[in-house]
C-alpha cells in the first residue's frame, strides 16, 4: 500500500468500519465470512489492555489468525497505554491502519510514533476521547491518515452516543479544508441507523458501527442495511479493491 493515501485506498467514501467487539467472538471466522458476503470490506478491531480502559479484548495473535481468513482492511483501534512500545505487534499481525490514543502517549513521542508506524507501510490515525479537544492534536494533523473521534468513553461496545462530541467532526472537516489536508474523519461509539446519516452529513467518512449490527439476531441483514445505506451516500471519485 506504499505511496497510496488512505483516502485513495478506502474510496469511495463514506463506508462503515465494522467493530466486531460485540460479535460472537467464539465464532469470529464465520462472523467475518458472513460480513464479507454483505459487501463489508473494513473491520474495526478494538484492542483493550485493561489499563488505558477498564476492559480487555484480544491481541495480536487473534489479528494474525484472522488475517488468514479475510482480505478485509484491518482498522486496528489501540486502546492501550504506551502504544509506542507495542505498535509493532499489531503491524506484524497484519494491521493496515493503526489508530492510537492521543491520551495514551507521552506528548514528546507522538510525532516519532506516527512516523514509525508509517515507516512500516501502514497507515496511522490518532483517536481522541470525548473530553479531548481537537486543538490538542492540531500539530499532528498533517502527518495523519485518519482522526478517530470517540463519541463514547472508550472501553465498551453498546453505549449511547455522546452527541456533544459531534461538533468535533465539523471542526476537523473545516480545518482540513482550510489547511488543504487529506486525513479521513472517523467516529466511534453509539452509531446506529437513526444517527448515521446525520453523522455522515457532518463530515464523518468512516463511521464505526458495532452494537447496532451485532445486537440483532440477524446481524447479516443489519450489516447489509448499513452497507447499502452508506453506499447510497458515496461521493468520492476513487474506486478500488476495498470497493
Ligand atoms: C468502544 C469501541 C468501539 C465500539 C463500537 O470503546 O472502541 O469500537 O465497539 O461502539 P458501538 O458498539 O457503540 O457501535
Ligand atoms: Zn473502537
Amino acid at each position: 500500500m506504499k505511496n497510496k493515501t488512505l483516502r485513495r485506498v478506502l474510496s469511495p467514501l463514506p463506508k462503515i468500519s465494522v467493530s466486531i467487539l460485540n460479535s460472537d467472538l467464539t465464532n469470529l471466522k464465520e462472523v467475518v465470512k458472513k460480513l464479507e458476503q454483505t459487501g463489508i470490506t473494513i473491520l474495526h478491531l478494538d484492542i483493550m489492555d485493561g489499563n488505558f480502559v477498564p476492559n480487555l479484548t484480544f491481541g495480536p495473535p487473534v489479528i494474525k489468525l484472522l488475517r488468514n481468513y479475510t482480505k478485509c482492511f484491518f482498522d486496528v483501534h489501540l486502546m492501550v497505554k504506551n502504544p509506542d512500545t507495542t505498535y509493532l505487534w499489531y503491524i506484524n499481525a497484519g494491521a493496515d491502519l493503526v489508530v492510537f490514543h492521543y491520551e495514551a502517549v507521552n506528548k514528546k513521542n507522538i510525532v516519532g510514533l506516527i512516523k514509525d508506524i508509517k515507516k512500516h507501510g501502514v497507515f496511522c490515525g490518532i483517536s481522541i476521547k470525548p473530553k479531548t479537544k481537537v486543538e490538542e492534536i492540531l500539530p499532528y494533523l498533517e502527518l495523519l491518515d485518519l482522526v478517530l473521534v470517540m463519541t463514547v468513553e472508550p472501553g465498551f461496545g453498546g453505549q449511547k452516543i455522546l452527541s456533544e462530541c459531534l461538533y468535533k467532526i465539523q471542526e476537523l472537516s473545516k480545518i482540513r479544508q482550510q489547511k488543504n489536508l487529506d486525513f479521513i474523519i472517523s467516529c466511534d461509539g453509539g452509531v446506529n441507523e437513526n444517527n448515521i446519516v446525520e453523522i455522515i452529513n457532518l463530515g464523518c467518512e468512516l463511521p464505526v458501527v458495532g452494537n447496532a449490527i451485532f445486537a440483532n439476531k440477524n446481524f447479516v441483514e443489519k450489516a447489509k442495511m448499513f452497507y447499502l445505506l452508506t453506499k447510497r451516500l458515496r461521493f468520492s471519485k476513487y474506486k478500488n479493491n476495498y470497493g
